[in-house]
């Protein structure tokens, strides 16, 4: 049986052929360290970093040199870098209702850090209004999912950024479902700061992203990691400079070489065409799904501000014994459950049951949706 992978939510698949290429050429024929050697390789694997550092800059609308583009070992960990880094004893938060455990399970080892989330109605959007409500004199920053991952709901950064802005407060967002799928412009949108994976909308491997900050907010963040940049080696203290103080330690050079081709795969394709393919194949879904009884789609029915992540909760079964029906006798691969954001569920009525998520990606056609619409309609 043939499968059709609709989980590009949790990482997508397939990759570019460019993506294994590059990354199986660095290990068979590159094989040399960045920022450390000088021989010919060791040059081009600093070229190859600084394009993806480029890339991503102008992917991003970053308005920062590509030297601000932070690479981390993945989102979760850029999250990590920006929330532990930022946030000091007696500082406030204010997250959004609809947020991934990336944000929150750091948040919460912050003991003496206090948060407020932005409530979230039952589609899964925050009301930008509403942080004028929230917003303290010791509120130190606004952090939120662009777009969730269990519904697909767009937050309205752009109005979030304004408000941010009027309030002098950094706005950071977490791009995990967005960054690929969504156009996302780091200066229009006002932003301090934007962490992304390099495996989910961006095509890249896992094991990589980056954190794209502005110097001003650069200036405030301490450095979680410190160790060898291959720089500055006459000090035993980090460089104050951009890249290296935030990129301690050999980076993932083959996950660099993966994302650089990745990018350029992106870049080629271009993210409106990409939303446009997504949001073909996401309206085919929802017009499908009105005539099936007893399915609800959890989230966002009309296209405009939303990712093609659809949630579904079968109202008269197990949403998990659905996912291995699904894959069982369909070959049709979905995730179940809460998604790693319980909070998220609770905005939209679905904790703790969670749903069945299908998520589409580049490379999904109407021929998968199709498939996926007939064998909800068998099952429901
Ligand atoms: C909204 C959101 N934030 C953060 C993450 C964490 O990203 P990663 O697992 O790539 O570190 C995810 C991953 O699914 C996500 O969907």
């Amino acid at each position: 049986m043939n499968t059709i992978y609709l989980d590009n939510a949790a990482t997508s698949f397939p990759k570019p052929d460019a993506v294994a290429d590059a990354m199986v050429r660095y290990l068979r024929e590159v094989g040399a360290p960045l920022n450390r050697s000088v021989y010919q390789n060791a040059q081009e694997a600093e070229l190859v970093t600084l394009s993806l550092r480029e890339g991503l800059k102008r992917f991003f609308h970053f308005p920062e040199k590509a030297t601000h583009v932070i690479l981390t070992p993945g989102n979760t960990y850029g999250l990590n870098f920006l929330i532990k880094g930022l946030l000091h004893p007696g500082d406030h938060v204010i997250v959004s209702a609809m947020e991934h455990n990336a944000v929150m399970r750091p948040l919460l080892q912050l003991s003496q850090v206090s948060f407020d989330r932005l409530p979230a109605d039952s589609d899964g959007f925050v009301d930008p209004g509403d942080i004028r409500k929230l917003v303290r004199q010791n509120t130190k920053l606004i952090l939120m999912a662009h777009g969730s991952n269990v519904c697909g709901s767009v937050q309205n950064a752009s109005a979030i950024g304004s408000i941010a802005a009027q309030y002098g407060i950094p706005f950071a967002l977490d791009g995990a479902q967005t960054a690929g799928h969504f156009p996302l412009d780091f200066e229009g949108l006002q932003l301090s700061a934007l962490s992304v994976p390099g495996h989910k909308g961006l095509l890249g491997p896992s094991g990589i992203g980056a954190l794209l900050m502005t110097e001003e907010l650069a200036q405030r963040l301490t450095p979680l990691v410190a160790g060898g940049t291959g720089s500055a080696s006459d000090s035993e203290l980090l460089p104050a400079y951009l890249p290296d103080r935030f990129e301690s330690g050999t980076l993932n050079l083959p996950g660099i070489y993966g994302w650089e081709a990745a990018m350029g795969f992106v870049y080629a394709r271009g993210v409106d065409a990409l939303r446009a393919h997504e949001i073909q194949l996401t309206g085919r879904f929802i017009e499908g799904l009105r005539d099936i009884q007893s399915v609800r789609l959890c989230g966002p029915t009309s296209l405009e501000n939303r990712v093609g992540v659809l949630s579904l909760d079968f109202l008269r079964q197990d949403n998990a014994a659905v996912a291995y029906e699904l894959e069982q006798r369909f070959g049709i691969l979905t995730r179940c459950g809460l998604h790693c954001a319980p909070a998220a569920h609770r905005s939209l009525g679905t904790f703790p049951k969670g749903t069945v998520r299908f998520s589409l990606g580049y490379a999904n056609t109407e021929a998968d949706v199709d498939a996926a619409l007939a064998a909800i309609r068998a099952l429901a």
